[in-house]
């Protein structure tokens, strides 16, 4: 396909989308939008022309279906659960991802909210601020401290074994529960989630979201962290059982969670907003300039590849095997 030829091919962009990757999608391709990923919203005109998807938010079945024309779609993000992968594999769909380019960036971030959530870091601030300092004396001790913690993290994947580097580091002790073992890995590993959660008193979950991990974290798993017990999720929403973490958090069963991610984004349970050992995040895992920029390159180029070279950069998975139309 020439440069012109690819110039007319429609690219269907639902809702808002990063700055960068809309200006390279209206270089290279023809951008269509609309307000939302919603089938009712697909036009005769879309039907007929469009060939991919840059999606920033779930792209469901149906909206598959609407699009015959549809070759890709290409999520901006790493996780990809709310793409209905099933259904694009069905149909001969190819799903990008953007792995790699975001792993630093969110293993920072888990850094940084595990500390907030033991050290209190945003209260504390929060007290300078508002004249407490001047007014009442120093800001309490933390409760809780890092030191001695011994910590587990759901889902060794890429991000998984950053935010493990980074907690050698720090001179702690680390186990982890994964689908699978990972080869050459010297920290425990634990076939179990309740065997990992048993085993420390700080976990993390960075596991995708989807069937598997539904819920996965509930009143058993943190009640095995023990009422020292920390949990953080810079993951998926979906894998907690929310309203079991706020009656844990209530009752003392655990002594604090870290959150950048929620199972109704944006809305945030109340109990979790008003629960004082809760540090709260607007999932912003991945969300400096410098690092979406990158996703939304890397993003726009699996599309630019799927049309010029008919093959795609970072294919999820469950989607390796899907040939472009001849
Ligand atoms: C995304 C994320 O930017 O990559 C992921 O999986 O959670 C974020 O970094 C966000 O999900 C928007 O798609």
């Amino acid at each position: 396909m020439t440069k012109t030829e690819q110039q007319a091919v429609a690219i269907l962009v639902p809702g808002q989308f990063n700055d960068h990757a809309v200006g390279r999608i209206d270089g290279a391709f023809s951008r269509v939008r609309i307000e939302g990923a919603d089938p009712s919203l697909v036009t005769d005109d879309m039907r007929r022309t469009v060939r991919g998807i840059a999606a920033f938010g779930g792209i469901s079945a149906a909206l598959m279906d609407a699009l015959p024309k549809l070759e890709i779609i290409a999520n901006f993000g790493v996780g990809y659960d709310s793409v209905d992968v099933r259904h694009a594999v069905q149909r001969g769909i190819m799903v990008t991802n953007t792995p790699d380019v975001l792993t630093e960036e969110v293993a920072d971030t888990a850094l940084g909210l595990l500390i907030n959530t033991i050290r209190e870091l945003p209260r504390a601030e929060a007290w300078l601020r508002d004249g407490s300092w001047l007014r009442k004396g120093n800001y309490p001790l933390s409760r809780l401290t890092l030191r001695g913690r011994h910590v587990g993290i759901f889902g060794m994947g890429r991000i998984g074994l950053a935010i493990a580097r980074r907690l050698e580091a720090f001179g702690l002790p680390i186990a982890y529960h994964n689908r699978r073992r990972v080869e050459g890995l010297s920290y425990d590993y634990h076939p179990t989630l309740k065997g990992l959660a048993e085993a420390v008193d700080t976990l993390i979950s960075v596991a995708p979201g989807g069937a598997a991990t539904e819920r996965a974290v509930n009143a058993e798993i943190l009640s095995a962290l023990g009422p020292n017990g920390v949990f953080v999720n810079i993951g998926r929403g979906s894998t907690v059982d929310e309203p079991a973490l706020a009656a844990a958090l209530a009752s003392g069963s655990i002594a604090a969670a870290g959150l950048d991610v929620f199972a109704d984004e944006p809305n945030v349970p109340a109990a979790l907003l008003a629960a004082p050992n809760t540090s709260l995040l607007p999932h912003v895992g991945s969300a400096s300039q410098h690092t979406r920029r990158v996703m939304a390159d890397l993003c726009v180029d699996n599309l630019v590849s799927w049309f010029s070279q008919r093959k795609a950069l970072t294919p999820v998975p469950e989607t390796a095997n899907v040939k472009a139309r001849p």
